[in-house]
């Protein structure tokens, strides 16, 4: 890891900064891993999606953000928008620390629409002068412009009976003529729960209510972060990014999982009601900190966001470029036979270009690729007969590279960055594996250092990072009479340097 000082990584982002970033924005801009379809930061380190929503005919979308390095550092909104969830347009920076409450980052937050306005609660992290951190909940808007206005006294104080410094992530939710903000919170035991606030406006009024229970669960690990709550249809959907939770054999194996539950809300006894057990909302090494967004008028949807990366992981390829981090796809999340499926978002189906390579019933009918593979494509398999699948992405003649498996005795699905040259977090293992009674389909998006697999139709998805070198550029594939299609992809997404020429925040 490159050395910053702590002085360094509290820089504000300034006008006068702009060369510096042009600069290192060129640079990165070459990188092998830099993505073709993916919300990439524009400079330094990005995590968390926030703000998400459908707001002026588009949607919009923020990510914490560091400007300067590819680290952690002062936290910062970057703005991006789309009008299909697919090709994403960057708008500059969308907010920075302005404020004496928000003098150590503008922390994660959400997004709620009202009148002309994308109202955002976001966590202002203060620093006091003895270091200690106070953790503040605040309230910004944009217009329709895109000029935001930060209202600048907090609309939450930290709770008492909590870690002040441990107070954060507001999700902001509308029901029965209520705003209601949940966020997560460590108490004094150390433990991880969420906070309900509720209020009859936005930006004034806000009162504790209490702990959100969750039936049969006391608390989430040590902390929780990013919690967010969406109803799709009759049913609501709690997720929820909880740290320290007890690894299991293909469970939780992430530094920190981002699970979910779907249940009933009780907004009377702010009660949870689980109709299952708490599971990951993707199974790969990769994915923290989702949210959600919707549009009023199609209540049986939501769409999902994600970092496509999480806390204490380090990417040192690209590190030391300047840069980390994506965010995942957009995925469509319904609720059917009770249980969450979570597809790509239909427009997806418009950056695919050309086919190049078809396998029927095992039987190739093209092949323009003839073993190397694409640095960016799009996969999709059928598997009708239940057979072992196996796909190796960015092999070597000698070497796997990420290897993706289906085991139809064994009933496993397994995907392994074992025996790729460039390592990464190893200390949460090199494989991921699931129990998957029949594959039928796969739906497989690579994107340069990006893999996303949705299997069997949006049942389980699975989202890793990966770095091959120049050397890796192989694919091979076996599976006894599957239907295999391969196309190249059209570009979706913009990489230009856009910084100061909307979202300019003047802290008013
Ligand atoms: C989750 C998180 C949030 C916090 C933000 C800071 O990744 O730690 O809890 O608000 O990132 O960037």
């Amino acid at each position: 890891m490159m050395q910053y000082t702590e002085q360094e990584l509290a820089r504000i982002v300034n006008e006068r900064d702009e060369e510096e970033l042009y600069e290192l924005h060129e640079k990165i801009k070459e990188s092998k891993y830099r993505c073709e379809y993916h919300i990439q930061t524009v400079t330094g380190l990005m995590n968390d999606p926030n703000g998400f929503s459908y707001f002026n005919g588009k949607w919009h979308l923020f990510y914490q953000w560091y400007p300067f390095a590819g680290y952690h550092g002062m936290k910062h909104w970057y703005h991006v928008v789309s009008d299909d969830l697919v090709h994403w347009k960057n708008i500059g920076l969308g907010m920075k620390p302005t404020l004496n409450y928000d003098n150590y980052g503008c922390f994660s937050g959400s997004g709620f629409v009202k009148n002309e306005f994308l109202y955002l609660v976001y966590t202002g992290n203060h620093k006091e002068e003895d270091g200690s951190i106070i953790q503040y909940q605040m309230i910004a808007a944009i217009d329709e412009e895109n000029h935001l206005t930060k209202l600048k006294r907090p609309i939450i104080q930290p709770q008492q009976g909590y870690i002040d410094e441990q107070q954060r992530d507001p999700k902001i939710f509308f029901e029965n003529g209520t705003y209601y903000i949940l966020m997560g919170a460590q108490n004094e035991e150390k433990q991880g729960k969420m906070l309900i606030y509720k209020s009859s406006q936005i930006a004034t009024g806000w009162t504790f209510v209490s702990e959100l229970k969750v039936k049969g669960y006391d608390s989430f690990g040590f902390m929780v972060e990013c919690p967010c709550i969406q109803k799709i249809g009759d049913k609501w959907l709690l997720l929820f990014s909880p740290q320290g939770l007890e690894k299991e054999e293909e469970a939780f194996l992430n530094a920190y999982s981002n699970v979910y539950f779907v249940g009933d809300l009780d907004l009377e006894t702010m009660t949870f009601t689980p109709d299952g057990p708490m599971k990951e909302l993707d199974k790969g090494f990769d994915f923290y900190a989702s949210q959600t967004a919707f549009q009023a008028e199609q209540n049986d949807k939501a769409i999902l966001e994600g970092w496509f990366g999480c806390s204490d992981y380090s990417y040192p390829v690209t590190e030391s470029e300047g840069w980390a981090g994506l965010q995942t796809l957009a995925r469509e999340l319904t609720i059917e036979d009770g249980k969450l499926i979570q597809r790509p978002v239909k427009a997806l189906g418009t950056i695919k270009d050309e086919l190049v390579f078809d396998a029927e019933n095992g039987v190739v009918t093209k092949d323009d690729m003839r073993r190397r593979m694409l640095d960016a494509c799009v996969i999709h398999l059928d598997n009708p007969g239940n057979n072992n699948v196996g796909l190796n992405l960015f092999a070597t003649d000698l070497k796997k590279g990420f290897e993706i498996s289906y085991d139809a005795r064994k009933k496993t699905f397994l995907i392994s960055r074992e025996a790729l040259v460039n390592q990464m977090n190893t200390d949460f293992g090199t494989e991921r594996k699931i129990t998957l009674d029949a594959l039928k389909t796969l739906d497989i998006f690579v994107d340069h250092s990006a893999v996303e697999i949705f299997i069997n139709d949006g049942e389980t998805v699975m989202s890793s990072r990966i770095f091959p070198t120049k050397e890796e550029h192989k694919i091979r594939m076996s599976g006894k009479d599957i239907n295999l299609k391969i196309w190249t992809i059209k570009p979706a997404v913009e990489d230009d340097f856009v910084i100061f020429e909307k979202g300019d925040d003047d802290g008013e």
